[in-house]
């Protein structure tokens, strides 16, 4: 849940760097800290706060090196201070290493290193590695060019947790090793420079070439080549991949935050994500897949696992496979799931959504389905992340770097694209008679989320009514009841406010007891079937004096509602693409009212690779 960045070239590092951690800093946000190899050895330049902090630190700006690492961090060992900032150096100063991840043993390491006369400054996992790194390189006799790679080897054999490493030494001038497992890492790479990132859009304004890593693999870097190898340190070859991502796509684009350009990039994130899978009248493709008819009639379940706003995609998902395809479904969150026991073979499909593709509940969730027989299909937007390693099968969002801790535009894709996946069975397994209406909504939603746009342009003034509220309650039925978790959990992370999302037939059942004079109940009204009931609910809130916001494309008596938000008539099957919308703005506009810092809210990251 950190940040980590690296330059080797022939341009000033520090910059570099510094422009690099302020794009990952939505990955952790409260230390940062930068480590250059200078004429006279290694210099280290760290603190606890931003990384606007890091660039006030007096003298950074005379750093003339043109090697270095960075990193921000997100704190998991030890709270947030100079001292635990990243890079940490072994006892002598000789190497400086940043680390995202979490080193399991590391008291065990600890105390080995303790015991062979070695000093701990940090309370930080990860200072056992440059002191590691320096163990093994003095006890080699070999003083060849290999012997830090050969000494970087040795201290990551002894680790265990995930980690993704960059090193320098002051006994070589001219070198970066850095090497992954479990953790996020990529190489851009131009002619006579590399760049290394724990992202892709970070580093996208240099270049649009990069190696994408796999576990145990070290790389050893220089300006003008790399040179790869694996897990005995036999040499491999490793082809660059051309990320077609515009680099711009990566900046605010005159917005005030990320957030909320990414909800407004959702109209382009649909078509996106569409692309050419689907068109009417035509069988949908998906060159990633080869599901035969035999294979889906084989199954007796799909699980959906994820995490967060994933997993409520996933919800989403549910609906539209049970409805069309016939299959039972059952979405689980990740770090449930794994310690459950579920009941998994070779008849059970696992479907995986991760924004990132990082999250490492997810991923151990998909090696637990893996060891146990079923296929396992990723759906994640981040080509190359390393949940489309461990996968049998991925698929994308074509969502475009979503930068936000928030997530917005990737749930709407996430949701989207596993309509069309649900389609794509149907159509294999015969079980749906609707599938051109189907196709026909899915086209119809790039324009849809447009106008839904323009219905929420006065959003911000009930956010102004509501901003000081403690309390906020999101109600729904059926397919809005999964949009009114999402709801909730978007005003949670970043406005700070508790609330939380019911099935509104549920709420007579004891949350009601709950509701009082002025507390506000956001309702999602979508499926005529179920829209007379939850009107009855919110009916029995409105008696009880609460203030009501509904997001609907029913025909309701909108006098019965404080403020009614009308969305673009559509089939509930598509609905939350819609309906979560004006509620990923009324969080924006509350979050704003109050504040606070909306693409990274405190204690949040954005990709959480730790358990
Ligand atoms: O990258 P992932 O989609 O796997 O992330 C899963 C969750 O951590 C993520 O959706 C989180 O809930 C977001 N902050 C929601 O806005």
């Amino acid at each position: 849940m950190c940040g980590i960045v690296g330059y080797i070239g022939n341009k000033k590092a520090t910059p570099i760097l510094i422009n690099g951690l302020l794009r990952l800093e939505y990955r952790g946000y409260d230390s940062a800290g930068i480590s250059t190899i200078e004429n006279d050895g290694l210099s280290i330049m760290k603190d606890k706060g931003r990384v606007k902090n890091l660039n006030e630190i007096p003298g950074i700006d005379d750093l003339e090196g043109t090697i270095g690492i960075a990193h921000t961090r997100w704190a998991t060992h030890g709270k947030p201070s100079k001292e635990n900032s990243h890079p940490h150096q072994d006892n002598s100063k000789s190497f400086s290493v940043v680390h995202n991840g979490i080193i399991e043993n590391y008291n065990e390491l600890r105390k080995f290193l303790t015991d062979n006369d070695y000093t701990f400054y940090s309370q930080t996992d990860t200072e056992v590695i440059p002191n590691l790194i320096h163990y093994y390189y003095s006890k080699d006799n070999n003083d060849d060019d290999k012997r830090i790679l050969r000494a970087v080897k040795c201290a990551v054999n002894d680790l265990k947790g995930s980690f993704a490493i960059e090193v320098i030494s002051k006994y070589d001038k001219d070198h970066m090793i850095v090497v992954r497992k479990d953790s996020p890492l990529v190489i851009g790479a131009n002619e006579d420079e590399h760049y290394i990132s724990s992202d892709i859009p970070a580093i996208l304004s240099f270049t649009r070439d990069f190696y994408l890593l796999n576990d145990y693999e070290f790389v050893v870097l220089s300006r003008d080549s790399a040179e790869f190898y694996d897990k005995e340190l036999n040499k491999i070859n490793k082809d660059k991949k051309t990320i077609e991502w515009n680099a711009s796509a990566a900046e605010k684009d005159g917005y005030e935050d990320y957030m909320l350009k990414e909800i407004h990039e959702q109209p382009t994130a649909i078509r996106e994500t569409i692309g050419s899978r689907l068109s009417e009248n035509t069988k949908i493709e998906f060159d990633e897949l080869n599901f035969t008819k035999e294979y889906l009639s084989s199954l007796n379940k799909i699980f959906i696992v994820a995490c967060g706003t994933a997993m409520h995609a996933g919800l989403a998902g549910k609906n539209a496979i049970e409805k069309i395809c016939k299959i039972p479904t059952e979405v689980d969150i990740a770090s449930e799931f794994r310690y459950r026991d579920p009941i998994i073979d070779n008849k059970t499909l696992c479907i995986f959504i991760s924004q990132s593709g990082e999250t490492a509940d997810t991923i151990a969730a998909l090696k637990l389905c893996k060891a146990n027989g079923a296929k396992t299909l990723a759906v994640t937007n981040v080509i190359g992340s390393s949940i489309t390693r461990e996968a049998d099968y991925s698929i994308y969002t074509h969502a475009g770097p979503e930068i936000a801790v928030a997530s917005t535009k990737a749930y709407t894709s996430q949701v989207v694209l596993l309509n069309i996946l649900a389609l794509y069975f149907a159509e294999i397994l015969g079980t749906c008679d609707k599938v051109n209406d189907y196709k026909k909504d899915i086209l119809e939603l790039p324009k849809k989320i447009e106008e839904t746009l323009d219905s929420c342009k006065n959003i911000n003034a009930f956010a102004k009514e509501i901003y000081q509220e403690h309390d906020i309650f999101y109600l729904g039925r059926g397919i809005d009841e999964t949009v009114a978790k999402e709801g909730s959990l978007k005003l949670k992370e970043i406005s700070y406010i508790h609330s939380e999302s019911y099935a509104a037939g549920e709420l007579k059942h004891g949350p009601i007891a709950l509701i009082e004079n002025g507390i506000t109940v956001i309702s999602i009204m979508t499926d005529s079937k179920l829209v007379e009931k939850t009107v009855s609910n919110i009916q029995e809130v409105i008696t009880r004096g609460a203030k009501t916001l509904v997001v609907t494309n029913q025909n309701v008596d909108q006098k019965m509602f404080d403020k009614t938000i009308v969305i673009p008539e559509t089939n509930p099957f598509v609905s939350p693409i819609l309906s979560v919308i004006p509620l990923q703005l009324l969080s924006y506009y509350i979050a704003k009212e109050k504040g606070l810092d909306v693409d990274k809210p405190r204690n949040l990251a954005k990709s959480v690779t730790v358990e």
